[in-house]
């Protein structure tokens, strides 16, 4: 097993183009920056500029330039985000398209790369076979390293889902790690949860990780700790809602009603059951709400039983009141909120990030 990870590890380097040679510079990059000769100097007042890729509506944008930083350049090849995204950022604007079309070359400087990778499968037959898995895609991760290989930015941010540290046995999360590392980046990670780290009644959990070119900006590094929770998702939803959200005259209504007895509880309506999710606390919102219209959570109020609204869905991902949605079908709002990030924790993260990389 050991060898087989070692071996795949190899291959890792070979797909990614890492080489003798260009291990060799960059270790010599790395001296150079130990002794402080080539260090980029902070000029005062200069924000530290990010690129955002899978950028979807821009949750880790918000985040980061919360946090301080400046976005220098944004990509997702989803046209409907470019809607929302657009509405809400004045410059750059998204660029639509696929991160494989866009030339390294062209992207802007920039010091951080920040992504919530798509977690595609890929096995480690698929992956010895290159860079493009069975189905001819290529993997999105393989394409990150590339950048990073190329543009050599001083950190990096990226988000996952929980389980791609289990993947493939943790075969998956091997070869990330092995590859994040053959680039030169120190890199740590954890799963964080957005009711227990972000004050926000939502229970998410996301891998992060982080990588920095110095070991001692790494070192240094911390993730945030956990804080208390202090407010219900009654402290996010509105007292009125659109007719269209409620169930009182639809034919599941006499089906859920029974089990839908609480105003404190939010519900889930399961093909066949009610589930009852923690006290005060929205379940996971995911990309799939809304598709097939009965995965978003429900709630009850003085008015019925009614499920949550696209902005409601946004406010529990900690995004600004004022943060403007388009006017796209309801099940592609659902879609970008589940997608998106708890805004609130990628702004602690990247604090955590500024504070050594300052
Ligand atoms: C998990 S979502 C990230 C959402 C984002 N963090 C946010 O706050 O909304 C992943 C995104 O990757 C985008 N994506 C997938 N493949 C892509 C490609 N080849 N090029 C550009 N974007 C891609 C999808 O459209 C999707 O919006």
């Amino acid at each position: 097993m050991k060898k087989k990870n070692q071996e795949s590890a190899q291959n890792a380097k070979a797909h990614i183009g890492i080489d003798r040679e260009k291990d060799k510079h960059r270790q010599g990059t790395l001296i150079k920056f130990k002794k402080g000769l080539n260090m980029p100097r902070k000029r005062k007042g200069k924000k530290m500029k990010t690129i955002d890729l899978f950028a979807g509506v821009g949750g880790i944008r918000i985040g980061f330039e919360k946090a301080g930083f400046e976005t220098a350049f944004a990509n997702d090849f989803d046209k409907t985000c470019k809607d929302t995204y657009d509405r809400n950022f004045s410059a750059p604007k998204l660029d639509t398209r696929s991160i494989w079309d866009i030339p390294i070359k062209e992207l802007p400087e920039f010091d951080l790369l920040l992504g919530g990778f798509p977690c595609q499968a890929f096995s480690i037959a698929g992956y010895r076979k290159g860079f493009k898995d069975e189905k001819g895609r290529g993997n999105l991760f393989f394409r990150i390293a590339e950048i990073l290989e190329e543009k050599t930015p001083k950190a990096f941010l990226l988000e996952n889902v929980k389980n791609l540290r289990g993947h493939d046995n943790g075969k998956t999360f091997a070869i990330i790690q092995k590859t994040l590392s053959d680039l030169g980046y120190h890199t740590k990670e954890k799963v964080l949860n957005s009711m227990t780290h972000a004050n926000i009644p939502q229970n998410r959990e996301r891998i992060f990780i982080v990588g920095f070119r110095d070991k001692k900006q790494c070192d240094k590094f911390e993730f945030p700790e956990q804080i208390p929770l202090t407010r219900s998702f009654r402290d996010f939803t509105a007292n009125e809602a659109d007719d269209k959200y409620y169930y009182n005259d639809k034919p599941l209504y006499k089906r859920i009603k029974d089990d839908i007895n609480s105003e404190e509880t939010v519900y889930q309506w399961r093909r066949q059951y009610v589930r009852t999710n923690k006290k005060g606390v929205v379940p996971t919102l995911t990309a799939n709400m809304g598709t097939g219209g009965h995965n978003v959570p429900i709630i009850k109020n003085h008015k019925g039983i009614r499920k949550l609204t696209p902005k409601e869905c946004f406010l529990l991902q900690g995004f600004p009141e004022k943060f403007k949605l388009g006017h796209l079908a309801d099940s592609k709002l659902y879609h970008q909120a589940g997608n998106s990030v708890t805004v609130p924790l990628i702004e602690r993260i990247a604090t955590q990030m500024k504070m050594v990389l300052d």
